[in-house]
């Protein structure tokens, strides 16, 4: 059986990678872990999000996986360069690729990152940004209520509808162009959170140039997957698998197999 690509999230917002993951490297097997036990990570502090990646990666590593994904932007701010120094493997974040993509689309010069409060706090994005563009001009805001909407598969009540409008509404005092959905929940909500942005705010999501980064890692190493009819994915949760196997069936359109982990849930 062929290597696999190793994801993990707080939860489901990683199946946003996976998706994207799944239409640009077909070929590639994924295994995926969302810590849906310990979400939301937004608000829990560095060591703790160190120590519960460093578990996870801990666990993906058994199945030799060829690369690991930190598909949440609050685990990539935390814990990327520790990951990279405790693992023999290439180990992508999500951070980087969002800020590519919006100094290299953004006219006016002004970008809008939201995320959760651990990722505005550690100003990941700010250092990102500033490193490609340092003239551009960033507006950051933590949504601290998205995560746990989305992980609810809360997508489309009224509440959600008001919950984000209200939380984004002080984003309007600025000319931004370009809006960079800083956590890898937020895509779940873009219909939202684009309808109260408006048209001319373009909405930025880290998953397609993640995925471009991970073929072009892949490429280098050489360890693209051979073609492959059907690859065997395979998702572990930490929590209620029917709840998180429900939400990424309907997100990646096909269905799964998820199993259960058990962790000590502090
Ligand atoms: C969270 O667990 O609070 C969000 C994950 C992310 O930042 O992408």
């Amino acid at each position: 059986m062929q290597q696999a690509i190793a994801v993990l999230d707080s939860g489901v917002g990683g199946l946003t990678v996976v998706k994207e993951v799944m239409r640009q490297l077909p070929d590639e097997r994924i295994l995926y872990f969302g810590d849906t036990a310990r979400t939301p990570y937004g608000p829990r502090a560095p060591e703790e999000i160190i120590a519960f990646t460093r578990e996870i990666v801990d666990y993906l590593v058994q199945y030799g996986p060829k690369a690991i994904v930190i598909a949440c932007n609050t685990a990539t701010a935390a814990a990327l360069e520790d990951i990279r120094e405790r693992v023999n493997l290439p180990v992508i974040g999500v951070i980087d690729p969002g800020a590519r993509a919006a100094v290299s689309l953004t006219r006016t010069g002004v970008v809008g990152v939201i995320g959760t409060e651990g990722t505005v706090k550690s100003g990941a994005y700010e250092t990102a940004l500033k490193r490609l563009s340092p003239q551009v001009k960033i507006i950051s805001r933590a949504c601290p209520s998205f995560v746990p909407l989305v992980e609810d598969g809360n997508f489309r009540s009224e509440e959600t509808f008001r919950t984000v409008a209200e939380s984004l509404n002080p984003l309007h005092d600025y000319a931004m162009d370009c809006l960079i959905l800083g956590c890898t929940h937020y895509p779940f909500l873009a219909h939202c959170i684009s309808e109260a942005m408006g048209p001319e705010v373009l909405l930025i999501n880290s998953a397609e140039e993640t995925a471009r980064e991970i073929q072009a890692v892949l490429s280098e190493i050489g360890n693209l997957a051979e073609k492959e009819e059907s690859p065997a994915h395979h998702f572990f949760c930490s929590g209620d698998p029917n709840k998180f196997k429900n939400i990424a069936q309907d997100w990646l359109g096909r269905p799964i197999r998820v199993s259960p982990v058990l962790w000590q849930v502090p």
